[in-house]
């Protein structure tokens, strides 16, 4: 925005506006014509009406792209940054959605608009993760810990068994949760090893009779990942995993798994949706003490409308996976993610010793970065700096300190840069 300051001339004030955020023409009626200010986006702005912005754009198009002023990097694990582009066509269509007279917020979810947006986010989300109609795309509430009753709810009795791999906290809270409801047994544990790790899937002892494997594909808390998955020994059990914090992370195979779940409050949405993309034939068996909410046949009968769904979040949802599938899909939102982690990771093992991160290399997460100071002392002025420079929400979790970086798919690469050279002058300055 510094260049955008020191502009002089006729064109003066209204650049100084647009420092301050969107400019209203004040020529035209109060609906959703804008003149976008400049932002940290990598694409040029071409903005829309009046002949003023002919020399804006000049201006916008020729000047190198810093960060907007008024956002900062937020390195949080969820809710979390959400791409710049999403939110402004958001707040384009916040007052009124195309001609709709009233926001999505005020609109009957069976309404032919409301309809029309959740079946496009469903739409948009099987084209990027190619899910086929064999599975059933749910869009409910209640958060992926509710996901964790609902699973054995739905497709156990309460003395089928299951196998659990606990890889950490989140692995743990859902084993807890499935033990109310069938006999769930942790066939591994990293929590001797402060779940730093991956278990080999050659040395696993999987009960034959398991009705499912469950995995946490991303240990949003301890930055582990599964770079590959395990299949199930018993040939009529299935795969399920908990995807909340690498959803759309990256390409996956829908197939291999009976049930994907995830949280939108990471890579995906705002919080107050969770995704359930289930295999159609697992549908229907629900224990009867099942809550009609947990159900998964009751919504999908429905089509995630039998009651009162979080419609705006599914339209912000909706507004993500359009922007994903913009990009080129996930095999290019993958790209982009591995070039971030990389640069982070690197800078990390590279500096002697002065950062480390616990987690052992092959697993690390590419969505969340956690690491520690040898001069732990010197945590509370990294993260106080830090936030000086614009940089939030990199305290650790409190269950195991230190800091933790969390980059989703819409932390700009820009961020990470950012994060990294602070990091090379900090340890400068203390080294
Ligand atoms: C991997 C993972 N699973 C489950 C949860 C719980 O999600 P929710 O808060 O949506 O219930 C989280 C939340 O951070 C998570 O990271």
């Amino acid at each position: 925005m510094a260049a955008m300051s020191s502009v002089s001339g006729p064109h003066s004030l209204l650049l100084k506006n647009l420092n301050n955020g969107f400019f209203k023409t004040p020529s035209l009626p109060n609906t959703a014509h804008f003149i976008k200010p400049q932002s940290r986006s990598t694409k040029p702005h071409l903005s829309i009406i009046t002949c003023a912005t002919t020399q804006i754009q000049d201006l916008q198009t020729t000047t190198p792209k810093p960060q907007s002023q008024d956002r900062v990097f937020n390195f949080a694990a969820g809710p979390a940054t959400l791409p710049e582009s999403v939110l402004k066509k958001a707040e384009s269509e916040l007052y009124n959605w195309r001609n709709a007279g009233m926001s999505v917020m005020e609109m009957s979810h069976r309404g032919k608009d409301f309809v029309s947006i959740i079946e496009k986010a469903e739409s948009d989300l099987r084209s990027l993760l190619g899910i086929s109609d064999d599975y059933a795309v749910l869009f409910l509430q209640g958060g992926a810990t509710t996901q964790f009753a609902a699973i054995p709810l739905n497709l156990c009795s309460d003395s089928d068994e299951v196998d659990y791999i606990v890889s950490g906290s989140w692995g743990d809270k859902a084993v807890k949760e499935a033990q109310k409801y069938c006999k769930a047994n942790v066939i591994w544990s990293g929590k001797s090893e402060k779940y730093t790790k991956i278990p080999s899937f050659d040395g696993l002892v999987q009960n034959p009779n398991a009705k499912y494997l469950h995995i946490c594909a991303n240990e949003t808390i301890h930055g582990v990942e599964f770079k590959n998955y395990p299949t199930p020994e018993n040939k009529d059990g299935i795969l399920i995993a908990d995807m909340s914090s690498n959803f759309c992370s990256k390409p996956v195979d829908v197939s291999k798994f009976g049930i994907i779940y995830a949280g939108a409050q990471k890579n995906v949405g705002p919080s107050g949706v969770t995704i359930v993309i289930i295999r159609k034939d697992l549908i229907g068996k629900a224990q009867g003490i099942t809550p009609v909410m947990l159900d998964y046949q009751i919504h999908a009968e429905n089509k995630s409308l039998y009651n009162t769904p979080p419609c705006y979040g599914i339209y912000m949802c909706g507004l993500v996976f359009e922007d994903l599938l913009n990009q080129g899909g996930l095999v290019v939102v993958e790209k982009k993610n591995v070039k971030k982690a990389k640069l982070l990771y690197n800078m990390i093992d590279g500096s002697g010793g002065f950062y480390k991160c616990p987690v052992e290399k092959s697993v690390r997460s590419l969505m969340n970065v956690p690491f520690t100071l040898e001069k732990s002392e010197l945590e509370a002025e990294f993260i106080k700096e830090a936030a000086k420079e614009m940089m939030v929400q990199l305290k650790g979790h409190r269950s195991v300190g230190g800091m933790r970086a969390s980059i989703y798919n819409a932390m700009p690469l820009a961020g990470v840069e950012k994060l990294v050279a602070f990091m090379k002058e900090f340890q400068a300055k203390h080294a």
